[in-house]
């Protein structure tokens, strides 16, 4: 019998990641893990606590210190625990998102999730979704993938997310809100956002998800 298959799926934000890793993790009956959610919970503990975003040494001992779950819901999607709370709605607010790539820029809260995504790939048969999954996290992947798309249509994917969720941004804010988390993503020193040279690119601007997903579904295919 084959190995279940490792998919790793990396990309700027707004590029479809989420939406397209949670229908092949469907597709192919593989878990879905949606890493993004976990920077995030971290960052809501660290608002929470009061913690300066700029302080390396106390968010990672606040990361080491929280329990964080990912639950697979009915509809593929995912509930997000955070020490037993669920924080799925609250880890997507926009102070969460203005602050979350300083505190993805912390080394100890790195090399922290990094060790659990490992083991949650452990077993095999997952999908990971997130900016270093195929160079750091999963570098002996079945398969990596890196989803890019023009800037503007990312903004207004983004945009139209956040309205669907009852936040009044404008299509400005979010524009600059994302192109600002790229900027630092791609610009930190520890697992940046880069386009693994193994990875399969694919341009989202004018694809459709279920196209995005035939594409990966094809791909992972070749790859086993
Ligand atoms: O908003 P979007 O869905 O594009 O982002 P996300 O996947 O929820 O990730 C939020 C932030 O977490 C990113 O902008 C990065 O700063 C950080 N992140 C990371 O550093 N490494 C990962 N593997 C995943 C996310």
């Amino acid at each position: 019998m084959l190995r279940k298959p490792v998919i790793a799926i990396d990309g700027p934000a707004g590029a479809g990641k989420s939406t397209v890793a949670r229908m092949v993790a469907r597709r192919l009956g593989l878990l879905y893990v949606d890493t993004g959610a976990m920077y995030r919970a971290v960052t809501l503990a660290a608002l929470r606590a009061g913690i300066d975003v700029e302080d390396e040494g106390a968010l990672a001992a606040l990361a080491a210190d929280i329990r964080i779950e990912l639950v697979p819901a009915e509809d593929g999607a995912v509930r997000v625990y955070l020490d037993g709370e669920d924080v799925t709605a609250a880890i997507r607010s926009p102070e969460v998102s203005r602050h979350v790539s300083a505190v993805a820029r912390a080394a100890g809260v790195r090399e922290e999730l990094v060790r659990r995504q490992k083991s949650m790939a452990a077993a095999g048969g997952v999908v990971m979704e997130g900016r270093d999954i195929g160079t750091v996290v999963l570098p002996g992947a079945t398969a990596k993938f890196f989803l890019t798309a023009r800037e503007d249509v990312r903004a207004y994917r983004r945009y139209r997310e956040m309205r669907g969720r009852g936040y009044p941004a404008t299509l400005e804010e979010v524009c600059s809100e994302i192109r600002e988390r790229d900027r630092i993503d791609s610009s930190r020193e520890v697992g940046p956002l880069v386009c693994p040279p193994d990875a399969f690119i694919l341009d989202t601007t004018a694809m459709t998800p279920e196209e995005v997903v035939e594409a990966i579904v094809a791909r992972v295919g070749e790859a086993r």
